[in-house]
């Protein structure tokens, strides 16, 4: 039996928030009922953010009402405070992720918070999805480089690892937010998270801006990692992280994997025709 890898689906959250031209909401609840159909476990769909920073997401809770639930198919939603997470909760996301920053330069521009606010405001958050049996994932952003503060010390990911952790965070999500880190570099972070966090715990967020994501995979492989977020048609971009491409492209992520003799359940059909739906989304208006 091949060994089993998750691919966990960002294109209608990490893929489209960085569009300028606004996409339609029944838009995006096409784009997520064609990925329902695909095979995944998780999608992530929107995003409870202030529509002030996103505008593109500022139509979460009318996508989330909208979408048609498959069974097995946990449903995601980004919360950056305790606003966001009443949104999420009364839009039923079936999971709710909170995320952090290992350097401050990016909190500052991504959270308009210093490290230690962020986690601060963050808690609470984590504390009421626990209370309400909801599932909490964690990201860790900018886990090599970061665009306003230059490389990141591994220590400094596993600490913020270790904290959302702590808040009760099942599973944390580590993201080369601009897509700069080299197998070196992730192999190094990894190195001092896995003290912190077993890699059954850990997935692995990259954006393919540099063109390194599968090698960046591949290293991750290595070091036990089976979960990857990634976005069909390779969509997306954070409006907070100067020159960030786009999530490493799920089609490309599951070949990948499958010629790497891993099982990862998608149905390439359906992956290829919700590609070409997402890319068709995009406009030309893209930076
Ligand atoms: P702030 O301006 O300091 O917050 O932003 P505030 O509390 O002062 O609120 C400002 C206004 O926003 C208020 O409205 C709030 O009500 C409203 P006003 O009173 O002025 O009319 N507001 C909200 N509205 C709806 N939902 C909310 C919400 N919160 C406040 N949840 C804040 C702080 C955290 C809110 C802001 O910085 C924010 O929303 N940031 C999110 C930025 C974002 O979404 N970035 C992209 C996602 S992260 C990412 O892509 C990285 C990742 O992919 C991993 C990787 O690649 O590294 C996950
Ligand atoms: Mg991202």
């Amino acid at each position: 039996m091949p060994e089993r890898v998750e691919i966990f689906e960002m294109g209608p959250r990490d893929g489209l928030q960085n569009e300028k031209r606004l996409i339609p909401a029944a838009d995006k609840i096409a784009l997520v009922d064609m990925l329902s159909q695909a095979g995944f476990w998780r999608i992530e769909v929107t995003s409870f953010v202030s529509p002030k920073w996103v505008p593109q997401m500022g139509d979460a809770a009318q996508v989330m009402a909208g979408i048609r639930r498959a069974p097995g198919v946990r449903y995601a939603v980004l919360t950056p405070n305790m606003k966001g997470y009443e949104g999420a909760k009364a839009a039923r996301a079936g999971e709710v992720a909170i995320f952090a920053s290992a350097s401050e330069g990016f909190s500052r521009a991504n959270l308009n918070a210093t490290i230690a606010e962020s986690l601060e405001r963050l808690a609470p958050v984590a504390a009421a999805a626990r209370a309400d049996g909801i599932p909490v994932r964690g990201y860790v952003s900018v886990v090599t480089d970061c665009p306003f503060d230059g490389p990141t010390p591994p220590a400094s990911v596993a600490r913020i690892a270790a904290a959302l952790r702590d808040m009760g965070c099942y599973e944390i999500s580590l993201g080369d937010t601009i897509g700069q880190g080299r197998p070196e570099t992730i192999d190094a972070m990894l190195g001092a998270v896995l003290d912190e966090l077993p890699a059954h715990q850990l997935a692995g967020h990259y954006h393919d801006t540099a063109g390194r994501a599968l090698d960046n995979i591949d290293a991750s492989l290595a070091r036990g990692l089976r979960v990857f977020d990634a976005a069909v048609g390779g969509l997306g971009g954070c409006p907070y992280a100067p020159g960030a491409a786009g999530n490493v492209a799920t089609e490309k992520v599951a070949a990948h994997l499958a010629a790497r003799g891993f099982a990862h359940g998608l149905d390439m059909a359906v992956i290829e025709k919700a590609a070409a739906f997402a890319r068709g989304l995009r406009g030309n208006a893209h930076v």
